[in-house]
C-alpha cells in the first residue's frame, strides 16, 4: 500500500483503479454488462472514494486485484472480437490513455517511495550525448492552438483549436541541463527571496527547499542524487528534472530568462515557418519531427531509458525551429495556467480536466515515461505548481 501522502496513491489501491476504469468505461458503459465484482465503485472510483480514505478500504489481496484486472481484460478482448465501432471506441481509447497515466505516475511514485527501479524495464541512459545550448528564433504570427477533429482522440480540455497571435520569441534548443541549474544551486539561489514569487517563497520556506528534492550535498566536488535505492552521479546534460514550476521560475527569475507559454511552446515544437520565413505558417505537424510515428531515434519515450538522456541526443526528433526533445525525457512546465479553451465542455470522464482549472499549471511533451500515445505535443498535462514528484523539467525563452 505505501505511506499515505497526498501525491501519491496506494499503490495496489492504483492498479485496481486502472482496472475498474477499464470495465467502468467499456464493459459497463458501451456494453451493458452488470459490475464483475459487487463492490468495484466503492473502492475505486476516483471522483467518489476521496484520497486519503483510499488506505482505509478492504481491497482484494494482490493476486485478487490482479485477477479482477485479468477478468477485464478478457470481457474487453471478447468484445472488441465482436467489433467495437464509432462511439464505443472513444471508452476504450480513453480507458487505454488513462492506464498510461496511471503507468507513468506507478514509475514515479517508485521514485518517491524508494522502491527500486522496475526490472526488465527500459535501458540505463545512453553513452552521454552532451549539452545543446543556445536558442532559436521562432516568428511571430497567428496560429491555432489546440486540436482540431483531425487530430485523432483528443481530451476534452484540447478542444478546440482556436487562433492566437504571437509575437516572435527566442528559445532554447534544449531544456535546463543539470550543470546549468547547478549553478543557481550554488550561487545559493534557494536563500534570494527576490527570484521567488510569494507562493514559491512560501513553498520554499515550508519545504526547507536548498536544492532539487532528490539532490544530496556534493560528494568529492561532483553533485549526486537518489534515484530510486541508490546514489549516483548527477549527469551534468542530462535535463534537470523532479523540480517544480516554483523552482523553474525561481532559476528563470536568476538567469534572466523566462518560461514560454504554452502557445510559444506549442508554436516552437509543431509549428513551421511561413515561405520567406518571417512568419508563422498556418499549418502545424503532427510531431516535432514531422508525421512519422514516434520511434526510437525520435524520443525517449514510453520506458526506453529509465532515467533522462542528455539534451543533445534524439537529434532525429528535432522540430522545424531546431527544438530537440520537445517531446519524451522531462516533461516541460510552462508559464501557462491550466484553463479551459473557448467554449469548453467536459467529456463523459467529467472530473478530468474541469476541476482542476485555474489551480494548475500547463506541462507539455511527455517524459521517458510517458505513452507515444499521450505524449502528443497537444496533450496537456496539469500539475500544481508545488509538485515536485513528477518527471519534470522546463525549457526557457530569452526574456
Ligand atoms: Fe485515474
Amino acid at each position: 500500500m505505501g505511506p499515505m501522502l497526498p501525491i501519491v496513491n496506494p499503490v495496489l489501491w492504483e492498479i485496481g483503479h486502472v482496472g475498474w476504469f477499464h470495465e467502468f468505461w467499456t464493459l459497463r458503459h458501451v456494453h451493458g454488462a452488470s459490475p464483475l465484482l459487487e463492490h468495484a465503485d466503492a473502492l475505486w472510483n476516483s471522483s467518489t472514494v476521496a484520497h486519503d480514505t483510499r488506505w482505509d478500504l478492504d481491497l482484494p489481496d494482490r493476486d485478487g486485484v490482479f485477477g479482477f484486472l485479468s477478468r477485464v481484460l478478457e470481457r474487453q478482448h471478447e468484445s472488441l472480437e465482436r467489433g467495437v465501432e464509432g462511439a464505443g471506441r472513444y471508452y476504450y481509447e480513453l480507458a487505454i490513455r488513462h492506464e498510461d497515466m496511471h503507468a507513468e505516475a506507478l514509475a514515479y511514485t517508485r521514485q518517491t517511495l524508494r522502491y527500486p527501479s522496475p526490472a526488465d524495464l527500459g535501458r540505463a541512459p545512453a553513452p552521454r550525448a552532451g549539452a545543446w545550448p543556445g536558442d532559436v528564433d521562432v516568428p511571430g504570427g497567428r496560429r491555432q492552438l489546440g486540436s482540431t477533429a483531425a487530430d485523432g482522440f483528443v481530451f476534452d480540455n484540447e478542444k478546440w483549436a482556436h487562433a492566437v497571435e504571437l509575437k516572435p520569441f527566442r528559445i532554447a534548443k534544449a531544456p535546463v541541463t543539470n550543470a546549468e541549474f547547478a549553478v543557481f544551486v550554488e550561487a545559493g539561489g534557494y536563500r534570494v527571496r527576490e527570484f521567488w514569487c510569494e507562493e514559491g517563497w512560501a513553498w520554499r520556506e515550508q519545504a526547507r527547499a536548498e536544492r532539487p528534492v532528490y539532490w544530496l550535498p556534493k560528494q568529492d566536488g561532483q553533485w549526486v542524487w537518489r534515484r530510486h535505492t541508490g546514489v549516483e552521479a548527477l549527469a551534468p546534460d542530462a535535463p534537470v528534472v523532479f523540480v517544480n514550476w516554483h523552482e523553474a521560475q525561481a532559476w528563470c527569475r536568476w538567469a534572466g530568462r523566462r518560461l514560454p507559454s504554452e502557445a510559444e511552446w506549442e508554436a516552437a515544437a509543431i509549428g513551421e515557418p511561413a515561405a520567406g520565413g518571417t512568419r508563422l505558417a498556418e499549418g502545424k505537424r503532427r510531431w516535432p519531427w514531422g508525421d512519422a510515428r514516434p520511434s526510437s531515434r525520435h524520443a525517449n519515450l514510453d520506458f526506453a531509458h529509465t532515467a533522462p538522456v542528455d539534451v543533445a541526443a534524439f537529434s532525429a526528433g528535432d522540430s522545424a525551429f531546431g527544438c530537440r526533445q520537445m517531446v519524451g525525457n522531462v516533461w516541460e512546465w510552462t508559464a501557462s495556467d491550466f484553463l479551459p479553451f473557448p467554449g469548453f465542455s467536459a467529456d463523459p470522464y467529467e472530473d478530468y480536466s474541469q476541476p482542476w482549472f485555474g489551480t494548475r499549471k500547463v506541462l507539455r511533451g511527455g517524459s521517458w515515461a510517458t505513452s507515444a500515445r499521450l505524449a502528443r505535443p497537444l496533450y496537456r498535462n496539469f500539475f500544481t505548481p508545488d509538485r515536485n514528484d513528477v518527471i519534470a523539467g522546463f525549457r526557457t525563452c530569452a526574456v
